[in-house]
């Protein structure tokens, strides 16, 4: 069992990863609450695959569980569905030492992670995250949000979980694609704050890419571990925690012009990880080098292809409209070396549609 510690500003929590840790939900529950009534929050494709042996889990130890399901898809991350959750905490019963307890990936953990928040003023909030994208990344961190017909993650707040329970066999069942995306956010950790397991992940990444369980475990928690550090540096991004959008500016814009329907989040983050790449060279912060390592491993996951009518115009005009521009300029994370990251305001248009145009393959 690994075990990380992370302070927010109110209590510290902690994040648990064992493969096999589900059966200690119950368990670990107790030791922050007394035994009451919880509602359990899942997506129906992850409830069918593990929504008996999570419920088993805890009423084994007294938990009282209802269960509230959601269709799978970034749509579930909506008003009209935190509003169906609060109906049923409130039909169920749920005061406010009931914990919501997020079964899924990152749509499921941001949508129970929001009721958690504004439900009685907030009531605590469990993730068992399920992909691997939400293990090394949204799980963590107190971020929570649903979505507004005119944009993504609108209407959120920071709220963070009493507990993150990680159990890596869940991955055993994701797709080779959801493997990959969630790799992608797993390296941009190695590139942007640690250089160490960013020579790990030079040795091991293809057996990453097989699945393998053991490796796959130590680089959930390496990854947790740089997220909390930086998240711990600055927990409302005020200003340090923006390193981790690296590949996210122009992944974003990626995800927008495409209407979230060609890239998975990952895989536009991937993307967008080779643009930073090809910036950060040409404004002279990276080395020819350093970018030579980072290309070989962002190769070896491998990029998902821009459709053939994307322009790189329509990519700039998202960019433009990204909730994070300050004025004019358009800020990117570039890595600096490898395991250092730099924010660096560019408004050079020529060069920015360069490298959006590295990834559209025109
Ligand atoms: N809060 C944050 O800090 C933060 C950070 C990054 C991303 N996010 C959010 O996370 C969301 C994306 O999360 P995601 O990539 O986990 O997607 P997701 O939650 O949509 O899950 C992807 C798919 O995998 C299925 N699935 C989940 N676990 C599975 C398993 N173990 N085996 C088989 N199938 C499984 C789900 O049913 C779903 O169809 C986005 O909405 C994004 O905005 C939030
Ligand atoms: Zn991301």
């Amino acid at each position: 069992m690994q075990e990380i510690n992370v302070k927010a500003a109110n209590f510290t929590y902690r994040v648990v990863i064992e493969p096999g840790g589900i059966a200690r939900l119950g368990r670990d529950l107790r030791l922050l609450l007394p035994p009451a009534k919880t509602l359990l929050v899942s997506d129906t494709s992850v409830y069918e695959l593990y929504g008996e042996i999570v419920e088993k889990k805890l009423r084994d130890e007294g938990w009282q569980v209802s269960v509230a399901l959601v269709k799978p898809g970034e749509k579930a991350k909506s008003l009209v569905n935190a509003a169906r959750l609060y109906d049923q905490a409130i039909r169920d019963g749920l005061d406010r030492n009931s914990p919501l307890i997020a079964l899924g990936g990152g749509v499921v953990g941001d949508l129970a992670g929001f009721v958690a928040a504004t439900y009685l003023r907030g009531v605590p909030l469990v993730m068992v995250p399920t992909t691997l994208l939400s293990q090394v990344d949204s799980s963590v961190g107190g971020k929570v949000a649903v979505n507004h017909p005119r944009g993504k993650n609108l209407i959120g707040s920071i709220y963070p979980p009493r507990l993150v329970l990680i159990d890596p066999v869940f991955l055993m069942t994701l797709s080779k694609r959801q493997l990959k995306a969630g790799l992608a956010e797993v390296l941009k950790y190695g590139i942007i704050s640690d250089y160490q397991f960013f020579d790990w992940l030079e040795l091991n990444m293809d057996q990453l890419l097989r699945f393998n369980l053991v490796l796959l475990t130590d680089a959930v928690a390496a990854s947790v571990r740089n997220k909390a550090k930086v998240v711990e540096a600055d927990e409302y991004e005020k200003d340090y925690r923006r390193i981790l959008n690296f590949g996210h500016t122009i992944g974003h814009a990626l995800e927008a012009a495409t209407a979230y329907r060609h890239y998975l989040h990952g895989e536009a983050v991937l993307s967008g990880m080779y643009a930073a790449v090809d910036l950060a060279i040409k404004m002279k912060v990276l080395s020819t080098e350093d970018a030579g390592r980072i290309d070989r491993l962002l190769r070896q996951i491998g990029r998902r292809k821009a459709p053939a009518d994307l322009t790189a115009e329509a990519v700039i005009d998202k960019l433009r409209q990204d909730k994070k521009r300050l004025a004019g300029e358009i800020f990117f994370v570039l890595p600096k070396t490898i395991g250092s990251a730099t924010i660096v305001a560019i408004s050079d248009r020529d060069l920015i549609c360069e490298a959006v145009k590295t990834v559209l393959g025109k």
